[in-house]
């Protein structure tokens, strides 16, 4: 049982693309790994399958939550066609939006934990994409979670939503929420090096949050977003700035998987 979510306060930072570079990272090392699609607009489903899942989905998993809903609600992924390990997805539901509350039960922030306890073993990494809020369906994801990340951007709103991100991890876990959650830390994403703003920014973020800042830091590269719009796992997009990506990607899983060991 391993469950990383991916999440932030902030949209549009690359919760999804991180999700779906790890994933990709994932197939190309040959590492089991089911991806949840927590995220009312469902992007990673439309990255990861090509289209709108029509299948039974999280929002079926969430209102019943239990090991045959998810059994239901698990579908092999196109990318993996072909390759030596599973990458499934349990597929997002604009329905899933209807319990987003900001102020769950307890017994309803456990919805996802309740229902993964039997499945999630069988892979070896289960990646949970986040909505853009730290509302109800994220704090779902981190109450099943043994590690959370938090993207941001190297900008100058990201310190206090990165702070608010980080800072809800350690309290579920203290509050009992979330028992086997460890915060990993911040991936800062579309990183362009030759900015001077760019470069102050994550000086700051490093001045501020220290290790906390994981390496690498993603940089923005236009292959992201083809392969993305093609569908394709990065490890296959053959574009001019694919391998850097696809090597930070990898390298970013393997700091990942390496933490298994602090439990
Ligand atoms: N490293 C990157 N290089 C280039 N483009 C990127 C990078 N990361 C993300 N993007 C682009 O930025 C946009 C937003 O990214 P993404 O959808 O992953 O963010 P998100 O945090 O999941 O958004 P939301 O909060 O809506 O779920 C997308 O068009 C994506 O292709
Ligand atoms: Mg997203």
């Amino acid at each position: 049982m391993f469950v990383v979510s991916v999440c932030s306060l902030k949209g549009g930072v690359g919760k999804t693309s991180v999700t779906l570079g790890l994933a990709s990272a994932a197939l190309h090392q040959g590492i089991n790994a089911l991806v949840i699609d927590l995220d009312p607009q469902a992007d990673s489903t439309l990255g990861l399958l090509g289209e709108a899942a029509t299948s039974t989905d999280i929002a079926d998993v969430l209102s019943s939550p239990r090991t045959e809903s998810v059994d239901r609600a698990i579908i092999p992924t196109p990318w993996a066609q072909g390759a030596s390990s599973h990458l499934d997805i349990i597929p997002g539901s604009n329905r899933s939006a209807l319990v987003d509350s900001p102020a769950l039960s307890p017994r309803d922030v456990k919805r996802l934990r309740d229902a993964l306890q039997k499945r999630s073993h069988e892979y070896d990494i289960v990646l949970v994409d986040c909505p853009p809020s730290l509302n109800g369906l994220t704090q779902m994801a981190l109450a099943a979670s043994d590690r959370s990340l938090v993207v941001a951007e190297p900008g100058f709103f990201a310190v206090t939503a990165a702070d608010r991100a980080l800072k809800l991890s350690v309290e579920m876990r203290e509050e009992g929420l979330a028992p086997r959650l460890q915060p990993l830390g911040l991936v800062i994403n579309r990183y362009r090096p030759r900015s001077v703003e760019h470069q102050y920014r994550l000086a700051e973020l490093r001045e501020l949050f220290g290790d906390a800042v994981l390496e690498p830091v993603i940089e923005e590269r236009v292959g992201l977003q083809q392969a993305q719009g093609g569908a394709v796992p990065l490890h296959e997009y053959q574009g001019a700035s694919g391998p850097r990506l696809t090597a930070d990607f990898d390298a970013l899983l393997r700091v990942i998987m390496d933490s298994r060991q602090y439990s």
